[in-house]
């Protein structure tokens, strides 16, 4: 498990002039597998995830981490031992979307219908699929999330990113639109049924929350 903070000092940067104390550390799959449940934990407590539907939450996310070019974030506190569990905050997940995985053709096929087929080739043909962003609820509104999505799709060589969330103005949904992510699809049902769902989109790289805040008021881009 490698440690990896943008500004080289775990658990120091500063978000907005906001203090954050979690370092984020990749997992490759053999990781994440062998952390499925501390994640299936921190799923469970910021979703309000029914247990009766954590085993098939369980399976898609080992599905998930042979998919290609999967990458993992953990979130973890600084002074735990190395397999303290107390000491994961929060994770993130996704890999490179493409025909064949069950979200990418029901997407695609939505899409196709609603902006038409070159539209939708041009969010589908080189994307990465954002699959999931938790963090624990005692440990939301520090800017782990923030973090998280913005080291997840740094570095990654897609030309998007796309993902789906619960059609609500939610934090996550706030989250994504500050970091650049546009609606593509809203009030959307996926095969087999689920409440309404919002198709996000946003060309790499995302928006970074850190700079405005940061830069002097005079080398801000004039609109
Ligand atoms: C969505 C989620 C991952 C965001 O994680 P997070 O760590 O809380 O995200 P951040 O702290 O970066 O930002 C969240 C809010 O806290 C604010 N914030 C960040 N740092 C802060 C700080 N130090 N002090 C006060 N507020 C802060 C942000 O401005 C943002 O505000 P907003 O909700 O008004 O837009 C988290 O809320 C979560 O796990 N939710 C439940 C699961 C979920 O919905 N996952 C996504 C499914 S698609």
């Amino acid at each position: 498990m490698a440690g990896r903070d943008g500004d080289g000092h775990p658990g120091s940067r500063t978000l907005g002039g906001m203090a954050t104390a979690a370092a984020l550390c990749d997992l490759g799959p053999g990781e994440f597998l062998g952390e499925i449940d501390v994640l299936l934990a921190i799923y469970a407590d910021a979703m309000d995830a029914d247990a009766a539907l954590l085993p098939g939450r369980r399976e898609l996310m080992r599905r998930h981490a042979a998919y290609p070019d999967f990458m993992a974030l953990q979130a973890r506190a600084p002074g735990y031992a190395a397999g303290d569990h107390r000491a994961v905050l929060g994770f993130s997940y996704g890999f490179r979307g493409e025909p064949g995985q069950w979200w990418y053709d029901a997407v695609q096929t939505a899409l196709s219908r609603t902006i038409g087929l070159a539209l939708t080739a041009g969010w589908l043909a080189d994307c990465v699929e954002v699959a999931e962003v938790h963090v624990r609820k005692d440990q939301q509104r520090r800017g782990i999330g923030t973090r998280m999505l913005t080291a997840l799709t740094a570095g990654r060589p897609e030309r998007t990113a796309m993902l789906s969330t619960p059609d609500r103005e939610t934090t996550a949904r706030r989250l994504y639109r500050r970091m650049g992510f546009a609606d593509l699809l809203t009030g959307y049902s996926f095969p087999g049924g689920s409440p309404p769902y919002a198709v996000m989109g946003a060309v790499l790289p995302l928006a970074d929350p850190v700079a405005p805040a940061s830069l002097p008021r005079s080398a801000s881009p004039r609109v």
